[in-house]
């Protein structure tokens, strides 16, 4: 299908700032911003509460039922499954550890890129994730992989779980962000990486304003958004 807007893709690693670039982007384009990673939160609740494990022998089975009954909303800051306001819980570190693990396998990764792709084939969308560039939308019109040095990404979580009242220690989030970037680089079902055609800003120095408006002109360079 021919978009009369673009889809925007950003993906990159933990505490590269993508979530708050791209809904930063998106309203000042007037688009709207999709968090993939809060699908991923959200669907590793639903597993957890339902006493999934990741790794138990045959896990695609239930993983596949309990999907059936798994109903998530995203409305801004607010995240609901199966009706129920769970905003709070999913940056919890255990939910991010969770997300990353269940992502990996098929049955989720097939429900989820079925939900974004229906989220984002009209355009006018600004997407962040993991695969945005590589498997959800292959073709989307505007690529960013945001990187930035692992101590200054681990500074910006520390931080950010500070913020939201999260008490964390600081090597243990610079670990967990090591071994979660390990896992979502590893695996075999889309992999975080660059897409070829992806263009590579390091955000190491930059502001979150600086960032968005270098994305802003490059958008706008080639684009009459
Ligand atoms: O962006 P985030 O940290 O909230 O994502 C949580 C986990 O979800 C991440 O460790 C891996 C998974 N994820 C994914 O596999 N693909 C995406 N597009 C987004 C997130």
């Amino acid at each position: 299908m021919k978009r009369t807007r673009p889809v925007i893709a950003i993906d990159g690693p933990v505490g590269a700032g993508k979530s708050t670039v791209a809904r930063e982007l998106a309203r000042a384009l007037g688009f709207t911003y999709l968090n993939t990673g809060a699908m991923y939160r959200a669907v590793a609740v639903a597993l957890r509460d339902a006493g999934v494990k990741a790794d138990a022998p045959g896990v695609e089975k239930r993983v596949e039922s309990v999907l059936q009954s798994v109903h998530v909303e995203i409305d801004g800051e607010r995240i609901t499954l199966n009706g129920r306001d769970i905003s709070n819980i999913i940056s919890d570190p255990e939910v991010s550890d969770l997300a990353s693990r269940f992502s990996a396998l098929a049955p989720v990764r097939a429900r989820m890129r079925e939900l974004q792709r229906a989220a984002g084939e009209k355009g006018g969308v600004v997407m962040e994730g993991r695969d945005i560039g590589t498997a959800v939308f292959p073709d989307a019109e505007f690529k960013f992989y945001l990187d930035a040095q692992v101590e200054v990404r681990a500074e910006r979580r520390w931080a950010e779980l500070r913020k939201k009242g999260v008490a964390a220690d600081r090597g243990e989030v610079l670990s967990q962000l090591i071994e979660r970037d390990r896992r979502d680089t590893a695996r075999e079902l889309a992999p975080l990486r660059r897409a070829d055609d992806a263009i590579v800003i390091d955000t190491t120095g930059l502001s979150i304003t600086e960032v968005v408006e270098e994305l802003r002109t490059r958008v706008r360079s080639r684009s009459a958004v």
